[in-house]
């Protein structure tokens, strides 16, 4: 039997994507820019099936409803657009906490979309695999390149697609991956983007904040000026928590800890350590750091929180 096998590696953004102004083709409103990050990813093997359905596995069991559907949504997507008539079976192998805002979603369209490309002998490019990864999830567009990658927004489906920023490759980046927790969240990123671009009244803002954080950060890449991007990356996290805070009902995706650790990492700052935030759909916090100062940040962190799982990221490489 044929069956083809992609890793790809999960991102974290620093400049973030929230908000689609086509939810079909996954448009978003902004650009955006990540780091494809190495120790988080997913192995994705396809193949064809004989049954009349496709049959999805994670973690080397049976899918749950919902992942499978969204799985198979996706693959009704591929078989139109590219006319074919088979099922599937898929077997994903998530290396990163599924659903606790790690970007699973990331790694896991792109490592499928890699691996149909192989299967269906589409000989896709990455820039064409890049727009092929975005119709399963945005962020997954940006996971099919390593290192520092900017998501170019575009007005349709030809522009929209993600491209590496080689520039910036050689700057002594680390990041701490600190989870409280590993349950599946409650309102995905898909809803509560949504929600915030209907009812937030600061939505109207955020295009603006985003490009010029957008012009900051490729400065700061441009210039290694690391605390400038870790500066940059951890205002623009909280602007776009602060259009869930805003949208009507309002929603967060802060525990109680997430709020502790971010006057931690103050904390830490104040000591002189290079240390600032981000987050994503999730109560867990990426703290980008040094390669000088990260086992500090690290000891300090389980120190103060003894139930914290703690890992340390380096920039990761594109699909294989
Ligand atoms: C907060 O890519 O998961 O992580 O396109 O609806 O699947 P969908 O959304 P998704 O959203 C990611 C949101 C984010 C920020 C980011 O990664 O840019």
């Amino acid at each position: 039997m044929t069956n083809t096998t992609t890793t790809a590696h999960t991102n974290i953004a620093l400049i973030k994507y929230w908000g689609k102004k086509d939810a079909q083709l996954r448009l978003p409103y902004t650009d955006s820019l990540s780091l494809t990050l190495d120790g988080y990813y997913t192995t994705t093997t396809t193949a064809f099936s004989d049954a009349t359905h496709d049959q999805i596995y994670l973690n080397k069991q049976l899918a749950s409803t919902k992942f499978a559907q969204r799985t198979k949504n996706y693959l009704d997507l591929v078989r139109q657009k590219y006319q074919v008539e088979q099922h599937f079976i898929v077997q994903t192998d998530n290396f990163v906490p599924t659903a606790a805002g790690l970007a699973s979603s990331a790694s896991g369209f792109a490592a499928l979309a890699g691996s149909l490309n192989k299967l269906l002998n589409l000989d896709l490019d990455n820039t064409q695999l890049s727009r092929l990864a975005r119709l399963g999830s945005g962020s997954a567009a940006r996971s099919i390149f390593g290192g520092f990658v900017r998501w170019y927004h575009g007005n349709d489906d030809e522009t929209s697609y993600a491209a590496p920023i080689n520039n910036a490759n050689d700057i002594p980046i680390r990041l701490l991956s600190v989870v409280f927790d590993t349950n599946t969240k409650k309102t995905t990123s898909t809803t509560g983007m949504e929600h915030a671009v209907q009812t937030s009244p600061y939505f109207v803002t955020w295009p603006q904040i985003v490009q010029q954080d957008l012009q900051q950060m490729l400065h700061a890449l441009d210039q290694k000026d690391l605390k400038l991007v870790g500066q940059i990356a951890e205002n623009n996290a909280l602007a776009m928590h602060a259009l869930n805070w805003t949208a009507r009902p309002a929603f967060s995706y802060f525990s109680a800890d997430t709020t502790d650790l971010l006057a931690f990492i103050r904390r830490l700052r104040q000591q002189g350590l290079l240390a600032y935030a981000t987050i994503d759909a999730g109560p867990n916090v990426k703290i980008i750091s040094s390669t000088d100062d990260i086992s500090v940040v690290q000891q300090q962190i389980s120190q103060h929180y003894p139930s914290a799982q703690t890992t340390i990221l380096k920039p990761g490489t594109a699909i294989h």
